[in-house]
């Protein structure tokens, strides 16, 4: 794509991101772009060129260094969401519950959503279906806008047996549908489809008239999300079926370190107009100082 073509792009989407634009876009099948931001810098260079930016609990095994996400804290997401809503982002700013911040009861629920969106977040996103119901009633029951997720949820990963493709039976898909319609009855603004049969979410998507977003679901949910450091090319290891690179992000970013330090350690960093200078008048009397002898 030339930079006019992707100006022209960013120009397209700063139509202000709500609850609301993201269900008129997928009456218009206006397909409605997500990527994860941890901090400052990603979303910066997020915020330009997508709808929705997540401040995923991926960040556990993206940045943190966990396997996978149930050891992420509260307090480490209010970490990264303050880093991310300090950039005051104009797209849709949704802030992930993580494990056990929605399961004990209604009020804790209500307090732990609550205080993302006194960070700055627009909506949360959590996980499960007909199961979360009773939390999900009770977080719009206090304006918070809801954002459900199904199929390959990773807080269930020991559950299920690892990171598996879900329903692929006929109990499976059948409850998943189910769920789907249960998230949009109780009032979600749109569902994150991970990890499930294309035809499975073609059919979520065709029967809900909340957004469907998907990951491993296949091109016909009204939108798509992956995390940012995997289109970036900047995680190492496995990657899922799923994930389309566009740079190698990682051999990118280690040339450049890399040149750097060949010019330290050849002299040629810092040259002149990488330096400050002091005053010409001074520069004579401090290349002649010399340190008084000690008593
Ligand atoms: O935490 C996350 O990054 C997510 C997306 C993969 C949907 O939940």
């Amino acid at each position: 794509m030339s930079e006019c073509q992707l100006n022209h792009s960013v120009d397209q989407l700063r139509e202000e991101v709500t609850t609301s634009v993201l269900q008129r876009w997928k009456r218009e099948g206006r397909l409605i772009t997500m990527t994860t931001a941890y901090d400052a810098v990603s979303a910066r260079i997020a915020d330009p060129i997508v709808d929705v930016i997540l401040v995923g609990d991926s960040v556990g095994n993206v940045c943190l260094g966990f396997d996978n996400t149930p050891p992420v804290s509260l307090a480490m997401m209010n970490h990264h969401l303050e880093a991310v809503a300090r950039t005051r982002p104009q797209a849709l700013l949704v802030a992930d519950m993580p494990f056990l911040t929605f399961h004990l009861s209604p009020e804790d629920t209500i307090r732990n959503a609550g205080g993302f969106l006194q960070r700055g977040a627009d909506a949360v996103k959590l996980e499960g279906g007909a199961k979360r119901v009773e939390m999900v009633r009770a977080l719009v029951g206090c304006e918070i806008p809801v954002m459900g997720h199904l199929g390959l949820t990773p807080q269930s990963v020991s559950l299920m047996g690892g990171f598996k493709v879900q329903g692929r039976n006929a109990d499976d898909a059948l409850r998943l549908l189910d769920d789907a319609h249960h998230l949009q009855d109780t009032g979600c603004l749109a569902v994150v489809l991970e990890g499930i049969p294309a035809e499975l979410a073609a059919r979520a998507t065709e029967t809900l008239t909340i957004p469907t977003i998907g990951i491993g679901a296949g091109p016909k949910c009204s939108g798509q999300v992956l995390v940012f450091h995997d289109v970036l090319g900047l995680t190492e290891g496995h990657r899922a079926k799923f994930v389309r690179t566009y740079t190698d992000g990682f051999q990118l970013l280690q040339e450049a370190l890399e040149r750097w330090a060949v010019d330290v350690r050849s002299g040629a960093f810092p040259a002149s107009q990488d330096s400050y200078r002091l005053p010409e008048e001074l520069r004579d009397a401090v290349a002649n100082w010399l340190p008084s002898r000690s008593i």
